[in-house]
C-alpha cells in the first residue's frame, strides 16, 4: 500500500461526525449521551446504518458491544480489529470516541474505495459504555469482553435512579445471555484504536501523531460518609457531625496525595460529591464522593490510594462521622504491542506524517481489549489539550491523517 492514494475528501466525515453530534441529550453542540439513554440508542442506529451502507456485516452482543465486519479473503483467520466509543459523559464534545469510531469505518472505506482487499477480516467495533457515566464504572462492555467483569457482578450495577444494568439493557434490545459477551484471547489478532490525544503534547510540539506504547492505570473508589443532619441555625458549631467538611478534608487531601507522588503521571480526582440532603439550611448528614486516581506506575498509583483510605479512618475517627469505601475498579496500566506499532510507525513515514511515542494518560476500551489481544493505539492532536467539554476540537486535517495512517495500518495488518 505504499502508493495508498485515496481520492476520498474528509469532508464526509466531518459531516457524519457533525451528525452524531446532533444526537445529544443536551443542546447540540453539547453532546452527552448516556448508555442506554434515547440519544445513545439512536446513536447507534445511526452507526450501524452508516455500516451497513459500507457493505459490513453487523451483530450486536447481549451488551450492546457492536461488531461490524468486513470479511476477508481468509474469513477463518482471527479479524483484525478497529473502533471505539459513541458514549459521552455529561456536557462533553463530539470527537471524544466517535473519531474512533467514524474514523475507523471511513478507514475502512478508504481501503475499499482502492480496491483493496483484505486477507484477513477487519471488524469495526463499538463498544458499550466506555464512560462510567452510569453505572459507576468505565469500560463496560470491553471489560467484559475480556472478562474483567463477571456477570454476577455486572447483573448487580444500578444507575443513580436506582434502575438495574438488566431491566436497561433490556429495555435497550440486548438480551442475551451476559456470559455470551467474554471473548477469548485470538477472537481478534490485533486491534488498533484511533482517538484524539486528550492532552496537549502533540498540538504544542507540532507532531500530526501519537504513537501509544503504554495506557495509564486507573482506579476508582467511591466513599460514602454518613454524619448527622440537623437545622443550619439552630445547631452550634461544637459536636457536629457535618458529612460535607469531613469530605472536604478528604477532597484536599487525595489532591496532596497525588501532587506529593514525586511524578507528573500521578492524577487524582474527585468527579462527584452529591450531598444529602442539599438544603442551604440543613447540615449535610450524607455525602457520596466518586474519586479517580490515575498513574503510568500501578504500584505508586496504589499508594496514593492508601494514603487516601488511611485519611478516611484517620477523618472518621476524630469528627465522628462513618466513612464506608468502595474500590470501584484498580486496573494495571496496559502495554502496547511492538508489532502494531512498528506497522503504525511505517504507515505514518509512508504518509508522510511526523509523529511520536507517547503514554495515554486518559483509559480507552484498548486497555482491556489488550488482556485479550496485542493493541495499539493512535492518537491526533486536538486542541489546547481540552476533552471531557464542549469546546473539544480536533481539525479535519488532524482527523484526516489519522484516518490515512489508520488506513494504512489495517492494510498491513489485514494483509
Ligand atoms: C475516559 O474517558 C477516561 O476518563 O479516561
Ligand atoms: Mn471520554
Ligand atoms: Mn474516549
Amino acid at each position: 500500500m505504499t502508493t495508498m492514494r485515496s481520492n476520498r475528501s474528509i469532508d464526509g466525515l466531518m459531516a457524519e461526525l457533525m451528525a452524531l453530534a446532533q444526537i445529544s441529550e443536551a443542546e447540540p453542540p453539547v453532546v452527552t449521551r448516556v448508555v442506554f439513554s434515547q440519544a445513545d440508542l439512536r446513536a447507534r442506529s445511526y452507526v450501524k446504518r452508516l455500516c451497513a451502507e459500507a457493505g459490513l456485516a453487523v451483530r450486536e452482543d447481549a451488551i450492546g458491544n457492536t461488531f461490524a465486519r468486513w470479511e476477508g479473503s481468509a474469513p477463518e483467520l482471527a479479524p483484525i480489529g478497529t473502533g471505539s466509543h459513541i458514549d459521552a459523559i455529561p456536557n462533553a464534545g463530539l470527537y471524544d470516541g466517535c473519531v474512533g469510531v467514524l474514523g475507523g469505518l471511513e478507514a475502512i472505506r478508504v481501503l475499499q474505495g482502492l480496491g483493496f482487499k483484505p486477507r484477513r477480516s477487519i471488524e469495526l467495533v463499538i463498544f458499550t459504555a466506555e464512560e462510567p457515566t452510569r453505572f459507576g464504572i468505565g469500560c463496560l462492555g470491553s471489560r467484559m469482553m475480556a472478562s474483567v467483569l463477571e456477570p454476577a457482578r455486572a447483573l448487580a450495577l444500578r444507575d443513580k435512579q436506582g434502575q438495574g444494568l438488566e431491566e436497561l439493557r433490556q429495555q435497550a434490545g440486548f438480551t442475551g445471555p451476559l456470559e455470551s459477551v467474554a471473548l477469548s484471547s485470538g477472537r481478534f489478532h490485533q486491534f488498533v484504536e484511533l482517538h484524539i490525544e486528550q492532552g496537549p503534547l502533540l498540538e504544542q510540539e507540532g507532531v500530526d501523531l501519537g504513537l501509544v506504547t503504554h495506557i495509564a492505570a486507573p482506579a476508582s473508589v467511591r466513599i460514602v460518609l454518613e454524619g448527622e443532619g440537623g437545622h443550619a441555625g439552630g445547631k452550634l458549631m461544637p459536636g457536629r457531625k457535618d458529612a460535607l467538611t469531613a469530605a472536604a478534608e478528604l477532597i484536599l487531601a487525595l489532591e496532596a496525595a497525588a501532587k506529593s507522588s514525586g511524578a507528573l503521571d500521578t492524577v487524582g480526582t474527585v468527579g462527584v460529591c452529591d450531598v444529602f440532603p442539599g438544603a442551604v439550611n440543613s447540615i449535610p448528614s450524607r455525602v457520596r464522593l466518586e474519586t479517580d486516581v490515575r498513574d503510568t506506575d500501578g504500584a505508586r498509583r496504589d499508594h496514593v490510594l492508601e494514603i487516601l483510605y488511611a485519611k478516611c479512618n484517620e477523618v472518621a475517627q476524630r469528627r465522628g462521622v462513618a466513612i464506608t469505601t468502595e474500590l470501584v475498579n484498580a486496573d494495571p496500566p496496559a502495554t502496547c504491542d511492538p508489532m502494531i506499532l512498528a506497522a503504525m510507525e511505517a504507515a505514518a513515514v509512508e504518509a508522510g506524517r511526523s509523529y511520536k511515542r507517547m503514554v495515554s494518560r486518559a483509559y480507552h476500551d484498548s486497555l482491556f481489549m489488550a488482556r485479550i489481544a496485542p493493541v495499539a493505539m493512535l492518537f491526533i492532536p486536538c486542541r489546547g489539550g481540552v476533552s471531557h467539554r464542549p469546546d473539544e476540537y480536533a481539525s479535519p486535517e488532524w482527523i484526516g491523517s489519522g484516518v490515512h495512517v489508520l488506513a494504512r495500518t489495517l492494510a498491513t495488518l489485514a494483509s
